[in-house]
Order: C-alpha cells, then structure tokens, then sequence
C-alpha cells in the first residue's frame, strides 16, 4: 500500500493547497487506461469553433483548469458554449471578425497557452480587452507575442518585464505580419497566424525549428488556406490567407501524450509494470519523448494506429523496462518540451549519466523548469548540474534516495515528476502542492490507482 495523505490548507496565492506524501510501490502498474484530451488541440477547438459559422461538436475535449479558462474566455467575446452530459461540448461561433468587446477582465488562470493565442485574436479585432492570469502565468514573458503582433496595428499596455496583467487595443483593419520567429515557440507562432485570420492578405511566419502544428491542421479542418513549405535549413515557412470563410466542423480530441508521459515513465520503472494507454496522439511533432524512452531501452509498442480528426493517434504499451543514459540532441527540444521534468525522473532512475541539451525554454514554463526540476532530483539525492542550456543527470542505478520536500511552484508538471519519483524512490517524497495537476490532467490520482498505484489523494 501506498501511504499519502492529503491535507488542503488556504494560501494567499491560491484558495487551496493539497500536499501529498508518496511512498515507494511495492507493486507493479497494470491495466488500460485512457489518458484526457490533448491540452493543445483542446485550447484551439475552443478558440476555432468560437469564431467559425454554425455549431462545433467537440468530443474528447480536455476538461482540465486551462482549458475551462479558454472556454470562459470564448464564451466573453461572444460565443455559445455548452457542455451536455455526455460530455460532448457545443459551440456556436460569432463568426471571423465579430468577436464582442468583453466586459470584465478575462482571466486565463495558469494558462500560457491560452494567454499567447488569444492575444494574436485580441489584437486583430477592433475591440478593447484585458488579460490577467494567476501568479505563475503573471511571471511568464508576454512580450514574445507583443513584440509581433504591434505590427498589426494593436496597441499592449503591460506591466514592467512584458507581464500580465496586459491591456489589448485590437486593431478593426489588422496589418498581416511577416515574422521569423526568434524562439522555437509554438505559442507564438500560433498568435501570429490567428491575427492573421481577420487581416486582409497573406501572414507569413518562419520557424528555424518545426513545433507542433496543432493550429495548422485545424485551421485547415475550420477552412482555412494554410501552407507550410520546409527550409534547406530544416525549418518551416507557414503561410495563411487572410479572411478565410471559417466554417463549424465537428472535433475529435485524442488523448494526450504530455499526460500520457507519466504514465509511461512510471510503468517504465515500476517493476513489473504492463500498462495500455489508449487513443493516444501521436502528432510527430510530439513525440520526441517516446524516441528518447526507446534510445534509453524502454519497451514502448504503438498498435492500432490511425488518424482521427486530422491526427495520428494509436494505443500504447509500455512494460518496466532497465534504462541507460541518454544524450539528447537540442533539435528534438520542441517536440518534448513538456516532457523534461518526467525525463529527468527516468534519466535519475537510469544507469549512466544523461544530457539534455539546449533546454532554455524550460526557464520560462510555468515555474523555472530547468531550476525547479534540478530542485526536484536534488532534493532527493540526484546529482544534477546545468552546463549553459544543458542539463546534466547523473543517473542512480534504479536506486534513487528520495526523503526530499518538492516545491511545485504552481506547475502542474513538477507536481506530477514528483509523484512518479515517490513511487519509485527508497525513502518517501513530499509534494507541497498537487492542485495544479487539475490544470491538465483531472482525475491523475484515480486513473494511477486504477492502475494499483495506492494515492491517498484520488
Ligand atoms: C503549447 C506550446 C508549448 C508548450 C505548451 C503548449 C501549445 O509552449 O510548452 O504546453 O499548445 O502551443 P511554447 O510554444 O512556449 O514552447
């Protein structure tokens, strides 16, 4: 049995706060499961369907904290949302170009991505908005996404630094944008494209490294003319035709694979372990993490392979598997981005000593993941060190010590490596907060303990 425990107490930051202690699994992981809906595809469902004709049908949709925040946020500019008790969701769109001025603030929760997508909206309509966020995503650089999208003719007050809270004065006749994008950023990438929606004429960004195209596959689902032309560099040039007829067309969203990742590393180091997940996606841009579990020796099949709803998908079947250190190369960072903390966990249980390389982004997730995920293995008796924008771990022989108290810092994905480390270290690990997971993964404790992990705090 799993001894945890959960004890909410009040904070001024947050209502509530749920710390957990997780003790060591003296059994295997088995069974099927599914993992919820893509976060990514969930966030651009709501927003496409918001400003198409007609009536969207969304089935799958995560129904995590972030995601709720976006279909507030829809639902304040003009759209009709609603949820029935099959689960499916309906939208009614306001159609391109009609999104009402909001009355209150708009507030995206913990939500980066729902912040930097709906500001490439904001600022292409002639209406006045104000975004704010929780105190992880008021820390988080907007500047990114204001810097690109003044050119439309937007006007940002922010606060010092480029934070949130951000007031928009959207442009009525927005200007399309020409952008090169200085950082690999899907998030940003994506805000140019949707200004470019309401802009007459052509928007074009260029991204050095290919991240996830999300947008772009449903952009074109909703109608839209989008192109992608690859660099001699190894690159992509995106281009979209402004003022496309947006028309409603029913949603599938497949089960998560950033959610699905600490499935997989915990059925990787629990002795033992053979788990399903199914209907995972299986997007390549995604799934550098499955790669690098396969260099490092996991045994990791995909079966039932297909597409749905513009997306590969398949069922995966992940056994404990003894794992060896791995050297990641920094070109494969956009498609694994959220899965470091998780990696690190298994690069910590390994044998031999792993690199990470190129993995600055990390500074400006939800906490410092680079800072607090060193934190995570330290506090636990994992030698790490950060070389420049590498992260170096040396790896513990499936012998991890544990004892450490783990600071989450509001981020849902610390909070989650922490409970996988728990499972498997030799003393118990302390979260001090595991609120956060409900940001994108509800229901994390009951679906691990229908595998037989023994939470305390389903
Ligand atoms: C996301 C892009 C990534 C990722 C985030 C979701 C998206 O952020 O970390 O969880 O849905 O576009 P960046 O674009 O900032 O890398």
């Amino acid at each position: 049995m799993n001894m945890s425990m959960t004890q909410p107490v009040s904070s001024p930051s947050h209502p509530v706060v749920r710390s957990l202690r997780v003790c060591r699994l003296g059994t295997a992981l088995t069974g099927t499961v599914a993992v919820p809906g893509d976060k990514s595809i969930s966030h651009r469902a709501l927003m496409f369907s918001a400003l198409a004709e007609g009536e969207t049908r969304i089935v799958g949709l995560l129904e995590g904290e972030d995601v709720l925040r976006t279909a507030q946020a829809m639902r304040a500019l003009g759209a009709r949302i609603t949820r029935e008790n099959d689960g499916r969701w309906h939208v009614h769109g306001c159609g391109l170009g009609a999104l009402h001025e909001p009355a209150d603030v708009l507030d995206m929760g913990n939500s980066g991505t729902a912040a930097r997508l709906l500001s490439g909206l904001l600022a292409s309509h002639g209406i006045m908005s104000v975004m704010t966020g929780d105190a992880s995503l008021r820390r988080r650089p907007m500047k990114r996404v204001m810097d690109p999208l003044a050119a439309t003719g937007a006007t940002f007050l922010a606060r010092e630094g480029g934070r949130l809270p951000l007031a928009i004065k959207g442009s009525a006749t927005p200007a399309p944008l020409t952008y090169r994008l200085p950082v690999a950023s899907a998030q940003v990438k994506s805000a140019v494209l949707l200004a470019g929606l309401n802009a007459q004429g052509q928007t074009q960004v260029e991204e050095p490294v290919p991240t996830r195209d999300h947008t772009e596959n449903m952009l074109r689902h909703f109608g839209a003319h989008v192109t992608v032309e690859e660099t001699p560099e190894g690159g992509r040039i995106v281009r979209l035709e402004g003022k496309p007829r947006l028309i409603a067309r029913d949603v599938t969203v497949p089960g998560d694979p950033s959610s699905a990742a600490f499935v997989l590393v915990a059925a990787l180091l629990v002795p033992g372990s053979d788990v399903i997940m199914t209907n995972v996606g299986l997007n390549p841009l995604r799934t550098g993490l499955f790669t690098t579990l396969r260099e490092m020796g996991a045994r990791l099949d995909v079966t039932n392979e297909r597409t749905e709803g513009g997306e590969p998908v398949g069922d995966l079947r992940v056994q404990a598997s003894s794992l060896q250190a791995v050297d990641v190369p920094a070109d494969r960072a956009a498609s694994m981005i959220d899965e470091y903390p998780i990696l690190a966990v298994a690069a910590a249980y390994a044998t031999g000593i792993s690199r990470f390389r190129g993995v600055e982004e990390l500074r400006v997730k939800e906490s410092d993941r680079l800072a607090s995920t060193v934190a995570l293995l330290e506090k636990n008796g994992v030698r790490t060190k950060v070389d420049g924008n590498d992260l170096i771990i040396y790896g513990t022989q499936g012998a991890i010590p544990g004892g450490g108290v783990v600071e989450t810092h509001m981020d849902h994905r610390l909070a989650m490596s922490a409970s996988v480390l728990g499972l498997v270290a030799e003393n118990p690990v302390d979260i001090d907060d595991t609120v956060f997971i409900d940001t994108s993964f509800p229901g994390y404790f009951a679906l691990f303990n229908n595998l037989g992990a023994g939470f305390a705090a389903a």
